[in-house]
């Protein structure tokens, strides 16, 4: 969590930390601030987003370096005292800080006795007083003293007054140099430099790095290390909102692109052949994977596809809780999904599959991410930056990652793979469709603005997929929905049941269907009004339910991808009804790095 950005060169630098913690707000936004060196070191810290304290910076402070931060708070409360950047007794250090110190409390008990005296409740203010204790003329020496203490997770940014540079270090969380023309960049994120340069320079754990206008060099454990440099094949564009009101929306209409590029990018124009590039690489009985939030969802459904496709075994596990129990592995392949590539759980689950022998895999979007270094194999969903905090096309591109690798595991059959290669060709078309039908979908989430609870059933595959329409409705309208398998809500909730708890059932053809119509009689008697999401030519379903939104019909084994982006329409346009804070929802963050 939190995001960090460090500048030095020509350019006055509060613009540049003020925009590019723009961009990164999305890994944080409770409090932000920046620190520039001019004379002194000038610190700008709130309680606020970056927008206000841009509005409230005195006018044109000076300083052609300078850190910035915003927050998600793990160690005190969000406040003026504890957003970052910390200094030192002296004023003269500042820091900013993304991840965790494990041993602050013993660091900062023996740095008080030693005289420091601390202003906040966060574990990163012993940072600058470890870089104050250390310092002998020489900031990234003093860097150096000041890890050798440390124990945790961190990508940090550090300034001295008298320095001319800027020192970084990163183990476990993320931290990007951009290199532009005489003037250099360290992040927590490439969207943060993309409006200066396109070079970009992926850290790996235990790196050092100085920056100065002139150069940067790059240290690991004391040897000097060359790190290669990457060009961003996208363009700042990609990361704004391109004339949406929302990056959710804008994020949403991307999806018939990303089918289109996953397809494009796996399957051959011209016959049925998948060229994925990834595959056990030792013998396997059973595939586990591991996620948190809305992919781990994507690995709910990928289970049901793999398991159909593949036949075989697949266990789904929420990262957090694989990560404490004392499980049974056979020969298994692990497959950790996260769009970020940063979450502290699922990269933890992996860690630990890969030590208990099993051969690792890693589905997600961000290249050069921390699991890329963890896992034996990559995926790259490539969805493109995906800047809301809900998140909506990367669920998509997950996915579509896991149709393909369930076709690409599939025994050769090729008369059903091409029937089912033809049928993957249609889904950008039937999203399309959606989204072209948009005032549909707004209507139902208008529909769901005056109520605080309700509940979304699915059954089979679509199972799934009611757990992430439900998450998204809490995310971003704040309603209270839960997701469940339509034959489990008479198991309890059904005494939630009132008129002023809506239910939606999402209505795919497939063997579940007749049941699933036997339970939404059973909700409509106990008089909840009853929504169904239903392929267009299914007319009985009117007879059963209060109001139906009609989604393309497709495969069945497809159907998740056309309700999740019904069930994110209607998500986004009941949280527009209810003036939520829709991109950047409240407590939440994108990129969650801790446990
Ligand atoms: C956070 C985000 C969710 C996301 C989850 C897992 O909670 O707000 O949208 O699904 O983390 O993130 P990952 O990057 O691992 O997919």
């Amino acid at each position: 969590m939190c995001g960090i950005v460090g500048y030095v060169g020509g350019r006055e630098a509060q613009p540049i930390l003020i925009d590019s913690m723009k961009r990164l707000e999305y890994r944080g936004y409770d409090s932000c601030g920046i620190a520039l060196v001019e004379g002194g070191v000038r610190v700008y810290k709130d309680a606020v987003r970056v927008g206000k304290l841009e509005r409230d910076l005195p006018r044109d402070p000076k300083g052609r370096m300078g850190i910035g931060h915003t927050r998600w708070a793990t160690h005190g409360k969000p406040s003026r005292v504890n957003a970052h950047p910390h200094l030192d007794c002296s004023g003269r250090i500042a820091v900013v800080h993304n991840g965790v110190i494990g041993n602050f409390m013993s660091l900062r008990e023996k740095l008080e006795a030693e005289g420091h005296v601390f202003q906040s409740e966060t574990d990163t203010e012993v940072l600058p007083h470890l870089v104050e204790k250390y310092y002998r003329g020489d900031l990234e020496e003093a860097v150096m003293g000041a890890l050798r203490d440390i124990r945790g997770s961190y990508a940090f940014i550090v300034m001295e007054v008298d320095s001319p540079l800027l020192v970084a270090a990163k183990k476990e969380s993320p931290l990007i140099l951009g290199v532009g023309d005489r003037e250099y960049f360290v992040a927590s994120d490439v969207p943060a430099v993309l409006d200066h340069t396109d070079r970009v320079v992926y850290l790996e754990d235990d790196d050092i790095v100085r920056l100065s206008p002139l150069e940067i060099k790059i240290t690991n454990n004391g040897q000097a290390v060359t790190r290669q440099e990457h060009a961003i094949p996208w363009g700042v564009e990609d990361a704004q909102k391109g004339g949406y009101e929302h990056f959710m929306l804008k994020e949403i209409h991307e999806q018939p692109k990303v089918i289109q590029n996953a397809l494009k990018g796996h399957i051959s124009a011209l016959e049925p052949v998948m060229n994925l590039d990834v595959h056990p690489e030792r013998d396997i009985d059973n595939i586990l994977l591991v996620a948190c939030g809305t992919s781990y969802h994507a690995a709910l459904v990928g289970r049901y596809v793999i398991e159909h496709l593949a036949r075989i075994p697949v266990r789904v596990e929420v990262a957090s809780e694989f990560n404490y129990g004392d499980w049974v592995l056979g020969k298994t392949w692990a497959i950790g999904i996260t769009q970020s590539g940063e979450t502290a759980d699922t990269l933890n689950a992996l860690r630990r599959a890969g030590k208990r022998g099993c051969g690792t895999l890693a589905i997600t979007n961000v290249v050069g991410s921390s699991v890329t270094r963890i896992a034996d194999q990559v995926f790259y969903m490539g969805a493109g930056p995906e800047i809301g905090v809900p998140a909506t096309k990367s669920f998509l591109a997950q996915l579509m990652a896991f149709y393909l690798l369930a076709l690409s595991l599939k025994a050769t059959d090729t008369h059903s793979l091409e029937g089912l290669i033809a049928d993957l060709r249609l889904l950008p078309g039937m999203v399309q469709n959606i989204l072209d039908r948009e005032d549909e979908f707004a209507e139902c989430g208008r529909y769901l603005v005056d109520y605080n609870e309700m509940f979304l059933v699915g059954r089979g595959i679509n199972y799934p997929v009611v757990l992430e329409g439900a998450l998204k409705l809490q995310e971003v309208a704040y309603i209270h929905a839960s997701g469940y398998a339509a034959g489990e809500l008479k198991h309890g909730p059904f005494a939630l049941l009132t008129p002023r708890c809506p239910v939606i059932a999402v209505a795919a053809r497939d063997n579940t269907y007749d049941t699933l119509m036997a339970n939404i009689k059973e909700i409509k008697a106990r008089e909840s009004p009853v929504i169904a999401l239903a392929e267009e030519g299914d007319r009985d379903i009117e007879k059963y339910v209060d109001r139906v939104v009609r989604v393309p019909a497709v495969n069945p084994l497809f159907s998740p991808v056309v309700n999740s982006v019904a069930l994110q329409l209607i998500a986004y346009y009941a949280a527009r009804g209810r003036d939520c804070d829709i991109d950047m929802p409240r407590n939440l963050a994108k990129s969650v790095t801790v446990e």
